[in-house]
């Protein structure tokens, strides 16, 4: 199939950096299409490590065409950030395209979510206080401001000028902060503008073109299903739709412009800030996850969260997404440990839940109920073949399989492009 979208299918950071560098050897195009530099996709090539935030993680191929979609969220001091610094490194960015239509975060954006975050106290969500829910708010409020705002000198002051003085006096009166300053903002970001300016163009059309003529088109997800405004753990989500349906919007292409729907999670569960999180280990072996996974956040450096894996949620993202397979990355950190585990369902007050709840109040209290599973001591970093996987990994991957319903198409056993099994 020519059409794939690769979507986080628990709260994020599952590996789609990594897989989305090894499909995108045979792709044409690879295409972000939600979410903004929250974002942590890490790519490990012959031991170098590149950690991209706005750019797709298909960068590393100088043929493939790397779009930046309608539905993100760019932060242009950042996106250049990342252009100069894997520039320095022989990347080549002639083929990145930013969309005409994408949502510019500014700096009030980032002073705003850092001030919310502060004044919700202990409700914080722990966001990464890159300005992506302020951003969004902006751009369904109808007063935000895009690429093709940004790239026109005269729209932008206009623009900036009225939002700025709207958000100063929130920044000031509701939240006692200092104001920003309109003319230091709009020399810097004109800079920013000036230099972004040849890579903008209508990416909708020139997929609709690449799809229609048999190209090879990767959609990349940021993120995770439970991340999702509408089908994660609201409040404690990011604030677009980080699923294959938001790709379409976020990419604009129709819902037939996707063939396969490949699902990215680890071999256990992590996650980055506040919420639920019913798997979740305060022990020995949430601390062997956390150690032998190296589990701290790419783009803000916080230790994950760490827990076993939760076939509620995976069923949650085959069925939200549409997964046609799974890839589990990760089996290597489990290597170790005597017996694993897997939520099959969670308990209630005596009751079965099956299904991840809309009320997430519902989840205090719930028992998970496991599943266990014998472990492996022998080093799995080199398989390269299904078959040479030890016995009891095996019918780890199998369980999976049969909890959630859904093919295990690929097995990561390290960080690097190489070491990864295809099934
Ligand atoms: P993303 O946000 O989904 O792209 O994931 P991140 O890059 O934030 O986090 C995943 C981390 O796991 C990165 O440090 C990857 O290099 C690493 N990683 C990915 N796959 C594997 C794997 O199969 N084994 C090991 N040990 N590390 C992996
Ligand atoms: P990748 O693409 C893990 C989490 C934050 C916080 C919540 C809201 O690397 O998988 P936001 O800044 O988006 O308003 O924060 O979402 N979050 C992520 N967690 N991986 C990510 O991206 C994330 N992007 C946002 O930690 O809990
Ligand atoms: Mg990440």
């Amino acid at each position: 199939m020519n059409t794939t979208a690769l979507v986080g299918a628990q709260w994020g950071d599952e590996g789609k950096g990594k897989i989305i560098d090894i499909l995108a050897q045979k792709a044409d195009y690879v295409v972000r299409a939600t979410g903004g530099s929250n974002a942590g996709h890490t790519v490990v090539e012959g031991g170098k490590t590149y950690k991209l935030h706005l750019i797709p993680s298909g960068i590393l191929y100088p043929d493939t065409v790397n779009i930046i979609g309608n539905g993100v969220v760019l932060d242009p001091k950042v996106v250049l950030e990342e252009i100069d610094e894997l520039s320095a490194l022989g990347v080549k960015f002639d083929k990145l395209v930013i969309d005409l239509r994408a949502h510019v975060v500014l700096p009030y954006h980032k002073e705003l979510d850092e001030l919310a975050e502060k004044s919700k106290g202990k409700d914080a969500i722990g966001t990464t206080k890159r300005g992506i829910g302020p951003c969004y708010s902006d751009k369904t409020d109808r007063i935000g401001i895009r690429m093709i705002d940004f790239i026109d000198p005269e729209v932008f002051a206009q623009k900036l000028k009225s939002n700025l003085e709207f958000k100063n006096k929130i920044i000031t009166k509701v939240y006692g902060g200092k104001p920003l300053d309109y003319k230091s903002m709009l020399d810097e970001y004109n800079g920013y503008a000036k230099r972004l300016k040849g890579f903008c163009a209508d990416t909708g059309v020139m997929l609709y073109d690449a799809v229609k003529s048999g190209k090879r088109v990767i959609f990349e997800g940021a993120q995770g299903t439970l991340l999702d405004l509408d089908s994660g753990t609201y409040p404690f989500v990011t604030s677009s739709h980080p699923i294959t349906g938001g790709f379409c919007a976020g990419a604009g292409v129709g819902p037939t412009a996707i063939k396969e729907c490949l699902g990215i999670a680890k071999s256990y569960t992590t996650r980055v800030g506040a919420g639920p999180f019913p798997t979740e280990l305060d022990d020995e072996v949430g601390k062997h996850l956390l150690n032998v996974g190296h589990e701290f956040g790419t783009t803000t450096g916080r230790a994950r969260r760490c827990g076993w894996l939760d076939a509620v949620i995976l069923r949650l993202a085959v069925r939200i997404n549409g997964l046609t397979s799974l890839a589990i990355n990760k089996l290597d950190t489990l290597t170790g440990l005597k017996k694993l585990k897997i939520a099959t369902h969670y308990v209630k007050d005596g009751k079965t839940v099956n299904d991840f709840p809309a009320d997430i109040s519902l989840l205090d209290g719930c028992m998970p109920v496991y599943e266990e599973y014998d472990g492996w001591t022998e080093d799995i970093s080199g398989v390269r073949s299904f078959d040479e996987l030890p016995i009891a990994a095996k019918n780890y991957i199998y369980a999976i399989e049969k909890l959630c319903g859904c093919r295990v198409s690929i097995v990561g056993v390290g960080p690097d492009r190489d070491q990864s099994i295809f099934r």
